[in-house]
């Protein structure tokens, strides 16, 4: 059977190859730790679970509007107005099944074929694959450990075409754990404003997840000027351990929204009803669950960046948020797929390479496991690192 050409130019995810094999060897007896989770290692708190199953029994089983529950929409914007600083009504706010259905439709709906999509390396895998189903070209800025992974604005403005219609940025960023800070906003704000044609949308899914001292700013809170051509990408998953729930929210420019709902009402309809009762709670609800679970990542996260800044051989940029740690590894002379796969094979540690997010020289490794695996996975790499021949000249390490 022929597939469309869409399906066909379809990447197959390099991560799902890893973890395919990590499967595959815990199947077979094999002491196998991963370091490969995307997701929170927590259960779903209590309260937002009740929030779903009072919704449940009273009857929130059948269709509901497309865009979303009003009372949902609401208390998003409300959240967005008091918590983010953005100027924002339940207009502007769609539904979807995840931050992912949200970046999904924004492409489908602002993207034509040719039009670019400006993509800061290193970046979540599905950008790219996204932006090339909607037809537009992917046009990759790249950065790296040994300049911080910022955001170099110069190289941006100087890759910026008449057919660059949107750039995506992510922060706090998955893979890298870098949060822009204010003053990079405000310099990128002054950027957009030189360049009319250029849309923006940040993707924030992780803002509750910082390391103490650092703080999430929205670039719509300080570029209101802007608004007309700034969108926003958030959801439950990642802050409130939500990720099976499949909520999350794209916000805009209502004439977008507005087309963005009619794509979803021709594709998925709404969200399921009785879940978003639930994502309803989660903001009706206090933050300290989320406060807590924070708290828990960050500790996990130093424990990880410290271990890994003890290896030989890696660079590594401190995460600031997120709950992942991107050490450049190149100095070991193997591609990040070679990487991961003898580290899988010798150590049966799991890691995702690098090359998924776009920085072959780097790999990712999760901290959203217990500290007990964390230490496992460590003293497995390091023992992998250790018995690299080329890095050590031949020899063993001292
Ligand atoms: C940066 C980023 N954006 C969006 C998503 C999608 O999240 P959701 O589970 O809400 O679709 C993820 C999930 O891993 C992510 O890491």
């Amino acid at each position: 059977m022929k597939l469309s050409a869409r399906a066909a130019a379809l990447q197959p995810s390099l991560t799902l190859a890893i973890a395919a094999k990590a499967k595959q060897l815990l199947a077979e007896g094999q002491d196998i730790c991963s370091l490969s989770a995307g997701e929170p290692d927590f259960d779903t708190p209590a309260f937002i679970r009740e929030g779903a199953i009072r919704a449940l029994e009273a009857g929130a089983t059948r269709y509901g509007p497309a865009a979303g529950e009003p009372q949902l929409r609401e208390a998003i914007a409300a959240k967005l107005q008091s918590h983010n600083g953005m100027a924002v009504n339940a207009n502007q706010v769609l539904v979807t099944n995840g931050g992912k259905q949200a970046l999904y439709n924004l492409f489908q709906v602002l993207l034509d074929p040719g039009d670019e999509l400006l993509l800061p390396a290193p970046y979540w895998l599905s950008y790219p694959e996204m932006a090339r189903l909607a037809g537009a070209t992917v046009r990759v800025l790249p950065s790296s450990a040994a300049t911080g992974f910022r955001l170099d604005l110069d190289a941006l403005e100087a890759m910026i075409s008449p057919r660059s219609r949107l750039l995506v940025l992510n922060t706090p960023s998955n893979p890298t754990g870098v949060v822009l800070s204010r003053q990079e906003l405000e310099a990128l704000a002054e950027l957009l404003r030189r360049h009319p044609q250029l849309a923006v949308v940040c993707d924030e899914i992780y803002e509750h997840l910082l390391a103490p001292g650092h703080s999430h700013h929205s670039l719509a809170a300080l570029a209101p000027d802007l608004a007309e051509r700034l969108f926003l990408v958030n959801g439950f998953a990642k802050g409130w351990a939500m990720t099976g729930w499949r909520i999350g929210y794209l916000v805009g420019p209502q004439a977008v929204i507005k087309a963005a709902i009619a794509l979803q009402s021709q594709s998925t309809s709404n969200v399921c009803t009785f879940a978003q009762f639930g994502a309803l709670a989660a903001l009706e609800g206090s933050l300290d669950c989320v406060t807590s679970m924070a708290a828990s990542f960050s500790r996990r996260r130093e424990r990880l960046s410290l271990g890994l800044q003890q290896l030989p051989g890696l660079q590594l940029v401190p995460p600031n948020g997120a709950f992942y740690a991107f050490p450049d590894v190149s100095a070991y002379g193997l591609g990040s797929m070679q990487f991961c796969d003898q580290l899988l094979e010798r150590e049966g540690l799991a890691l995702v390479p690098g090359g998924a997010f776009g920085d072959d020289r780097c790999v990712r490794l999760s901290c959203a496991v217990s500290s007990a695996t964390i230490d496992d996975g460590l003293a497995r790499l390091g023992r992998f690192l250790g018995s690299i021949p080329s890095f050590w000249g031949g020899a063993s390490p001292p």
